[in-house]
């Protein structure tokens, strides 16, 4: 067993609506990291789940005329959950935040903050969005227009804003303005990517407000439990599932759980909520003395039609809009490789097409298939040996070395885009080598039967690398793939380590090698 646990968090999403790709997008790229972690032979954990308390959620509940837990229990049901099998997730754990485990250590957490002095009980008056669930302040507040005219809006994010003033409960989050600088300058990895980091370290040095922790004016959510006319605020509770999933606030064993796991090594999170999990966040922790997470790292907006997607403009796009025509492998090799991790991207229905087709269809699909017919067809199926490596077999061998040096830096980036690159560069080189090779040729020749056998082996030990190489991305192909190159000779896909996948002459000889179904059949696009 690894000695150390790489902890991979996403962001827990809202359940006022069915999941979009914008969600899948982090959920995916969570997932290829953590497998990746796990193809390396570390232990890994991966959370994700779902936040379900808030005003935003309530008022959806209300109206549908539904009872907020019945609302958020049917969809989690019906939407989020299966979500998890429509996009391969290998998740260890999905947390709810209306469950019990969580309202136990959200309580205990604030309790000992409260009992410490980091909590004071005051008047709040002031700007709310519910859209955002964010107090903003007077400066980030302006006059609506068009849709919005007669509303004020927050300029934050274009949300609407509605004056409240309650009784609250507030964090000293003030106190911590020069901590919280002086954290980010020893940590300098801390958030990114650097346009992140720059934005947070930029908001923290203009000063600190103290923040309000609970509400007293709707009852949907974790009591105070100092006061029962309080809940809290939904963020200041919903950040802390990343500790309270893991154990934190629970009986002797899940306390064990949360020494080994805390702190988490990545919280993969959207831009727009990089302030809550860089600010806040550590400033709560360190309240509590526990350390802080280890990096926190922003992406950026799906955009489709050049647009944020999102479900309030209705150009939320539902995975299984994708998954249902091109496969949950293609998806995931989508949004691993054809966006920036990072930055915005564009996505369309034609780019996932002509991809589909051109790199997994033709580059990868082919170069399997051709590989095993030939094989069938010159050696009966049989893998032949290599005989002598030349040049062109000694550059393949070569670049399979570095391509898997240079996608496991990439993973350590958190640039899926660039690890999927580095493979795929074996992807091209292998069918350059046949092409340029022409094993069909040098079969016609009984003299050559040995060179034959050395273009064939190579290319399958090839496809054997990129079996591995590719299992975190795309886990069924690779499967299948793996059994085509004779993978069970070798082991189990899953338990093949990133580090030996250079290791040369891993298939012997004489392995059958098997004609499968398509990786990647083509799909006929014109009625889409
Ligand atoms: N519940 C909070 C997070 C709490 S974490 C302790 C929340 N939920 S959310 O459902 O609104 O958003 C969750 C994530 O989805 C955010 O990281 C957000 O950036 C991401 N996305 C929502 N729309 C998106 C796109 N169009 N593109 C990419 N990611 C997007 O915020």
């Amino acid at each position: 067993m690894a000695d150390r646990t790489f902890y991979v968090t996403t962001p827990i999403f809202y359940v006022n609506d069915a999941p979009h790709i914008g969600h899948g997008y982090t959920q995916t790229v969570g997932d290829v990291l953590t497998r990746w972690h796990r193809q390396r032979g570390e232990g890994v954990w991966y959370l994700t789940g779902v936040d379900e308390h808030g005003q935003k959620v309530l008022r959806k509940a209300d109206e549908n005329g539904a009872a907020p837990q019945d609302w958020v229990d049917g969809l989690v049901e019906r939407e989020w959950k299966p979500m998890l099998e429509t996009i391969d997730l290998a998740n260890d754990d999905f947390i709810r935040t209306s469950e019990e485990r969580h309202a136990t250590g959200v309580q205990a957490f604030w309790q000992k903050l409260n009992d410490n002095g980091a909590v004071y009980q005051g008047e709040f008056s002031g700007w709310y969005s519910v859209g955002s669930e964010e107090f903003v302040g007077e400066d980030d507040v302006a006059d609506g227009e068009g849709d919005d005219e007669g509303h004020k809006i927050s300029t934050l994010d274009g949300s609407r804003v509605e004056h409240v003033t309650e009784s609250n409960y507030f964090f000293r989050l003030s106190d911590y303005q020069q901590k919280l600088l002086d954290f980010y300058d020893a940590n300098p990895d801390f958030v990114q990517p650097a346009s992140a980091r720059n934005e947070v370290v930029s908001f923290v040095s203009r000063g600190l407000t103290d923040l309000s922790i609970s509400r007293s004016t709707f009852d949907w959510g974790i009591p105070v439990p100092w006061d029962a006319d309080h809940i809290f605020y939904v963020w200041i509770e919903a950040l802390l599932n990343y500790v309270t999933a893991v154990g934190y606030g629970g009986d002797e064993a899940a306390e064990k759980r949360f020494d080994d796991l805390w702190p988490a090594d990545l919280h993969i999170v959207g831009k727009d909520i990089v302030r809550f999990h860089a600010i806040i966040w550590p400033a709560m922790l360190m309240a509590a003395g526990l350390p802080a997470p280890k990096k926190v790292f922003a992406h950026g907006w799906i955009l489709v039609g050049g647009q944020k997607m999102s479900k309030s403009k209705a150009n939320g796009i539902h995975p299984t809009q994708i998954v249902d025509t091109f496969g949950s492998d293609a998806y995931r090799y989508y949004f691993s490789r054809a966006l920036t991790f990072g930055n915005d991207g564009s996505i369309s229905w034609e780019d996932i097409g002509a991809r589909y087709h051109a790199e997994l269809a033709n580059g990868l699909g082919n170069l399997a298939s051709r590989a095993a017919a030939m094989v069938g067809k010159y050696f009966d199926g049989a893998l032949p040996p290599a005989g002598e490596h030349g040049d062109a077999e000694r550059a393949v061998v070569e670049l399979v070395a570095t391509a898997t040096a240079d996608a496991d830096a990439a993973i350590d980036a958190v640039a899926p885009q660039d690890a999927v690159a580095a493979i795929w560069r074996i992807v091209d080189a292998l069918n350059g080598y046949v092409t340029d090779q022409q094993p069909w040729q040098v079969a016609k020749d009984e003299s050559q039967r040995e060179r034959l056998g050395t273009i064939l082996n190579t290319t399958v030990e090839g496809l054997r690398a990129l079996a591995v190489l590719l299992h975190p991305v795309m886990p069924k192909a690779t499967a299948v793939l793996w059994e085509s190159v004779g993978g069970a000779t070798i082991g189990d896909l899953a338990e093949q380590r990133i580090a030996d996948v250079p290791r040369w002459g891993q298939v012997p000889a004489g392995t059958p090698i098997v004609k499968t179904a398509p990786l990647f059949p083509r799909i006929d696009l014109t009625e889409e």
